[in-house]
């Protein structure tokens, strides 16, 4: 079943978190599917400019509309990650409509600009029943083709978000609390610092149950890293949000986390292992077939960290 993330996050809020897994190709759309079939978890399927110039827009559509055909028990929604404006009003025009969820990024732009861009394309999107993620705040790392270093990357400010979803329009809010796209997300030793205390705040400003959302909130686990660096990968330093934080963050009114870095991570372990354990083949499809093993594994272990899992019921 297709919904929108309006009408998942009704039912999350407070309780679990949906996982929202990036989707480039065929591969990464079936192990998805097949690791939120095995604990029985709704989810959102998240695709970037990116992927859509990876794959080309027709081709994912017709990949993401083979998978609810072939999966009608699952229940998700097709969100766009990091849209602009450009990008959120075409996919807006669409006939028939495909993105259940769109999230207009504007962050990058002066407060003002972000509010002007973000309540233009709530109201295109309401127009035809889409949801809408805005951004407040900054993230560090790259995203689609912007860099942000760590030092201009800026907080989510509590006192400007009431206002924000007030004057935007926007269905929830993505925050920036210390994380970053990518696989290092954090410098030095020790614990990350995110800032679970600004979430709460954030929480306290909003309307009651507004959502909010996580970018960057990869794990990046040790194990997986080290397969990959064990079979040639170069993969050092890297540290990405722990799992036991990510649990927590439902009752914080948390309702989406982001996942992209992991899968790819996942599927490098997996790939890399296979090429140098077979040498000789050159049949991609064992190989493939692992990697999608591998990447439903994770698929469905973060269904179990964000609680989502057995909830595919709440739809019924
Ligand atoms: O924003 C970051 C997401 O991981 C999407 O990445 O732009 O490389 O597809 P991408
Ligand atoms: P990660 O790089 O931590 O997986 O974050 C992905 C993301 O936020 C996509 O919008
Ligand atoms: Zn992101």
């Amino acid at each position: 079943m297709l919904v929108t993330t309006k009408e998942l996050f009704e039912k999350a809020y407070g309780k679990y978190a949906l996982p929202a897994f990036n989707v480039n190709n065929l591969e990464f759309a079936r192990a998805v599917a097949e690791g939120c079939t095995k604990t029985q978890s709704p989810f959102i399927f998240q695709i970037s400019r990116g992927a859509r110039k990876y794959a080309h827009p027709e081709l994912l559509k017709k990949i993401i509309v083979g998978i609810h055909e072939v999966y009608p028990d699952l229940v998700f929604a097709i969100h766009l990650d990091h849209g602009d404006v450009e990008t959120c009003e075409q996919v807006l025009k669409e006939k028939p409509l495909f993105f259940t969820s769109v999230m207009i990024d504007a962050s990058h732009d002066t407060y003002e600009e972000n509010i002007q861009h973000t309540r233009h394309i709530a109201d295109l999107a309401h127009s035809v029943g889409v949801s809408v993620e805005a951004e407040l705040g900054m993230l560090g790392g790259v995203e689609e083709d912007i860099a942000v270093d760590e030092e201009n990357a800026c907080l989510t400010d509590p006192a400007q978000a009431a206002d924000f979803v007030k004057r935007s329009g926007c269905d929830s809010l993505a925050v920036a609390i210390g994380t970053s796209h990518g696989a290092y997300k954090f410098k030095g030793p020790g614990e990350p610092k995110i800032h679970m205390d600004r979430v709460q705040e954030i929480q306290r400003n909003l309307p009651e149950r507004f959502p909010l959302v996580m970018h960057g909130s990869s794990s990046v686990p040790e194990e997986i890293v080290e397969q990959v660096n064990r079979y040639g990968g170069q993969i050092e330093g890297s540290k990405g949000v722990p799992e036991t934080l990510l649990s927590q963050v439902p009752q914080y009114g948390v309702c989406k986390v982001n996942i992209d870095t992991d899968l790819r991570l996942a599927w490098f372990a997996a790939m890399r292992r296979e090429l140098a354990e077979n040498p000789g083949n050159f049949d991609p499809r064992p190989t493939f077939t692992a990697a999608i093993d591998e990447v439903a594994k994770l698929v469905a272990r973060k269904t179990e960290v964000l609680g989502s899992a057995g909830h595919l019921s709440d739809f019924k």
